[in-house]
């Protein structure tokens, strides 16, 4: 069968239990992508959209890069398979070596995953057991913060802070907690970049603290943007404070980087970015371009060293998946390396920061819109919702602009933007023009 096959447009919609889907609404007006180049996909009707999300967060080289194509091809040829459990091949060994250079001191150890859900979950994993090994079993407790999205194994899930997220599982797992959000509308609408209100919210930390004695937390974790939530930037001086309360109580501090590592913030990752190092560092999306499945948990110095030296000879992490460090993956993240290294891409949606916030904001007047937060290349626009439909207004105006040759995400009443990093000037003023239309049209 021509692989092209594959792509026809199907006629049995049920045995596919699609992903956070509105399943219903799907099969009345299903969308079918067919092809993607660079910044551009291809439907079903032969209709361009310009990637507004690269894909999930995660195509951030652009589409159909042809090294990293050759590169899973040729590793296809060599090697297709071969797992890491007390073996080795190269590739994974290789391609670790390089990435920690690109991610701060002393973050240099991979654990490598095959998701941003996996990764969350191995990290508050060895947060758990190195709380143990060190002679700190009573730390226990892992702590989330409101509106945050860390995934959704069950972890991630727990810790995460989305209630319509949460409330089909039951009561999750035990012993975890909260502190609050920093989203605030009131002190913050139209931040031009990191909003300026908000540092004290680190300290409802210390809440926790007080609350449940620091000899019971194992870590805490956080987005340093929030992205799934609805794009919500750290307040000036927040993570710096977080930082600090989590060293005074022996706290592990966990960035979940799974959209803004590999370049999204102007830099390898958020931590470089703000300055700020965490303990641990879940990464996934960008770190293959989204050609292969992959994640990687990047591991501190002390964390690592105190694993091997335990007693006991036999395995110092009793976890690991069967595709942890897959070749094809390796291949295709080394690939994707390449590229960011070649086109310098990490440090370009600082470089378009400015032209991004200038158009960004330029939607603050029209009808609608309550708050616009922007950082590097990330934007949500929000509009407040139409009496009684929450939601709606958000995506008559995501599926217009989608009309209109643009496919930007609406995560309720807000558009959110996380283009592939290529995008040109050119295209950044015709997206937020396409949006400014859309808003107009969804009044
Ligand atoms: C911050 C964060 N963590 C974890 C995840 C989960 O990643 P995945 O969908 O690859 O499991 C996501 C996905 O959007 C995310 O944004």
């Amino acid at each position: 069968m021509n692989v092209l096959d594959h792509n026809r447009i199907p006629t049995d919609l049920d045995s596919f239990f699609m992903p956070f889907t509105a399943h219903r609404k799907f099969k009345e007006q299903p969308r079918f992508i067919v092809g993607a180049r660079g910044m551009y996909y291809t439907d079903s009707n032969g209709h361009q959209v310009l990637d507004g999300s690269a894909g999930l967060w995660c195509v951030n080289a652009g589409h159909y890069r042809e090294h990293i194509n050759s590169s899973i091809a040729a590793q296809l040829e060599e090697l297709d398979f071969a797992h890491s459990f007390n073996a080795g091949h190269p590739h994974a060994f290789n391609y670790a070596s390089r990435l920690v250079k690109h991610f701060p001191d002393p973050l240099n150890h991979v654990f490598f995953t095959n998701s941003g859900s996996e990764s969350v979950d191995t990290a508050l994993k060895i947060a758990l057991a190195y709380q143990k090994v060190r002679g700190q079993g009573s730390r226990h407790r892992l702590i989330g913060r409101e509106k945050a999205y860390h995934g959704m194994g069950f972890g991630g899930l727990s810790v995460g802070g989305l209630v319509k997220n949460r409330s089909p599982f039951g009561p999750l797992l035990p012993g975890t907690d909260h502190i609050r959000q920093t989203h605030d509308i009131t002190r913050n609408a139209f931040s031009r970049g990191l909003p300026a209100h908000g540092v004290e919210l680190a300290d409802d930390l210390i809440r926790l603290v007080e609350l449940h004695g620091a000899d019971t937390i194992a870590a805490v974790i956080v987005e340093p943007v929030g992205g799934a939530g609805g794009v919500h930037l750290p307040p000036e001086g927040y993570l710096q404070r977080l930082r600090e309360i989590c060293t005074e109580y022996g706290i592990l501090l966990i960035f979940d980087e799974v959209i803004t590592g590999f370049g999204r913030v102007g830099a390898s990752c958020a931590a470089t970015r703000f300055g700020v190092v965490p303990d641990l560092m879940t990464t996934a999306k960008g770190i293959t371009n989204a050609t292969v499945p992959m994640g990687a948990v990047f591991v501190s110095e002390q964390i690592y060293d105190c694993f091997m030296n335990i007693d006991d000879p036999g395995v110092e992490l009793t976890h690991g998946y069967t595709y942890s460090g897959h070749p094809l993956a390796c291949a295709a993240g080394m690939a994707t390396l390449d590229i960011y290294e070649q086109e310098n891409l990490f440090p370009r949606a600082m470089e378009l920061h400015d032209l991004w916030m200038d158009c960004a904001l330029e939607l603050r007047d029209l009808p609608n819109v309550i708050d616009i937060r922007c950082f590097a290349l990330l934007a949500a626009i929000e509009m407040t919702p139409r009496p009684g439909e929450p939601g709606q207004r958000g995506a008559d105006a995501a599926r217009i602009c989608y009309e209109n040759g643009l496919w930007a995400r609406n995560i309720g009443d807000a558009l959110v933007l996380s283009p592939p990093l290529i995008i040109s000037s050119d295209e950044i003023k015709h997206t937020f023009g396409v949006i400014a239309a859309a808003i107009e049209q969804a009044r």
